[in-house]
């Protein structure tokens, strides 16, 4: 992901607020978020708008991280400041329990998908994929010509194995994709069935096991990190349950053969010193990762605690956000909300009336369920749900 494309999505992100005068004068934009501050993270605009749309820590970096961050800055000067890039991968080795020629790091895991299409997917080769699901995947698998598969969840919201590999016979090859748990549906897909899954494989097919909201499953029935095979990679980012996003920075672990044919597509020096640095710490901060995961887990609790309270149905979510039936067509449920500055998750077809909720702050929940409450009277003035069924949505490259 270069910095041109997260620039351009936060600008299409915050809609009015890039015209706003306050958007004209950095300082004034970058208050809250002053250096010499604790780590306090502020997820609200300089306009107002409190963001629920991108499944991000709205707790910020871990406060150990966010120290190292501000020691970190004295070495921007240098594309790297040794011993960091081998601290980061020592960090990740131990913690996944593989060598360091198994890991390879991206800015964001977003940068590990786009080394896979590039590695593994090509004219003549398939993607398979899960539908709903994260879509860069897909994306960057299309523009190199590869023929893409979507393979519809199961009732439950699990990838559909057995329909996975049979899409996958009769081609060349190519990738398969899953994220587990899925966005944006935030639910699993059972352990038991991906372990049974990754056996049956056909050749020729590599696996990518997206793990970037494991922190938020872990420990929960039904859930287990997969392990790096020879068809097997694993992707991992620092954008969630370390509140890094805006950091960029992820990882791939896998054998050091995969390994090898990712890095070929890796950008040089692609990671930053100041990520670099942060990350290793962070990841060395284990308690610290426990007590974000669990806060964000506890958040959740409420939410469903809420919307039970309000006879919503939601699905079980293992994730920092979660899909829920609004009842209208999302876009006009997700305009009303951007009208109340409130930015709630994009429209995900074939889902047309759920929306996706990333769970903010208790205050920004409140304020959240305020808004959900007031919009019996402004549906009032939707339109018929058929309408809007049909229209087509095209991935504006977000979360
Ligand atoms: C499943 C999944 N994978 C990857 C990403 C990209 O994350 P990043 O590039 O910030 O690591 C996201 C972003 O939300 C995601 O939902």
């Amino acid at each position: 992901m270069s910095s041109g494309f997260s620039r351009r999505n936060l600008l299409v992100g915050m809609g009015a607020a890039a015209a706003s005068p306050a958007f004209a004068s950095p300082a004034r934009w970058l208050a809250p978020h002053d250096a010499k501050r604790a780590a306090v993270a502020a997820t609200t605009t300089a306009d107002g708008m409190i963001l629920l749309s991108r499944n991000e820590n709205p707790y910020g970096p871990l406060p150990s991280a966010h120290e190292a961050m501000r020691d970190a800055l004295v070495h921007a000067n240098r594309y790297s400041f040794p011993p960091d890039y081998a601290a980061l991968v020592g960090c990740i080795s131990k913690l996944h329990a593989v060598r360091g020629t198994d890991v390879v790091l991206g800015a964001g895991s977003t940068e590990i998908l786009r080394m896979s299409a590039d590695a593994f997917t090509g004219p003549g080769k398939r993607l398979i994929t899960g539908h709903p699901t994260f879509e860069a995947m897909a994306a960057y698998a299309s523009r190199l010509g590869t023929e893409i598969v979507p393979v519809p969840l199961t009732a439950s919201y699990a990838h559909d194995l057995e329909a996975m590999l049979r899409a996958a016979s009769g081609a060349a090859g190519g990738l398969i994709y899953i994220c587990n748990p899925n966005n944006p549906t935030g639910s699993l897909t059972p352990a038991s069935e991906l372990e049974a899954f990754r056996r049956s494989l056909p050749s020729g097919y590599v696996l990518l096991v997206d793990e970037a909201y494991h922190h938020f499953a872990d420990g929960f029935p039904g859930y287990a990190a997969q392990a790096p095979a020879d068809n097997v990679i694993i992707a991992r980012t620092f954008s969630k349950v370390y509140g890094m996003a805006g950091i960029r920075l992820g990882y791939a672990v896998a054998t050091p053969g995969r390994a090898k044919e990712l890095e070929k597509w890796q950008l040089e020096a692609n990671i930053n010193a100041v990520a670099a640095q942060c990350s290793a710490v962070a990841m060395d901060d284990a308690a610290g990762v426990r007590e974000a995961a669990r806060r964000i887990v506890a958040d959740r609790e409420d939410f469903m605690r809420q919307a039970k309270a309000r006879g919503l149905k939601v699905i079980p979510s293992y994730t920092n956000f979660a899909m829920m039936e609004a009842g209208h067509p999302a876009p006009q449920v997700i305009e009303y909300f951007g009208r109340n500055k409130v930015q709630i998750g994009r429209p995900f077809p074939p889902m047309t009336t759920h929306v996706r909720i990333s769970f903010g702050t208790p205050a920004e929940m409140k304020r959240f369920w305020q808004v959900w409450d007031g919009m019996k009277l402004a549906a009032l003035s939707f339109a018929p749900a058929q309408s809007l069924a049909a229209a087509k949505y095209r991935w504006d490259g977000s979360c």
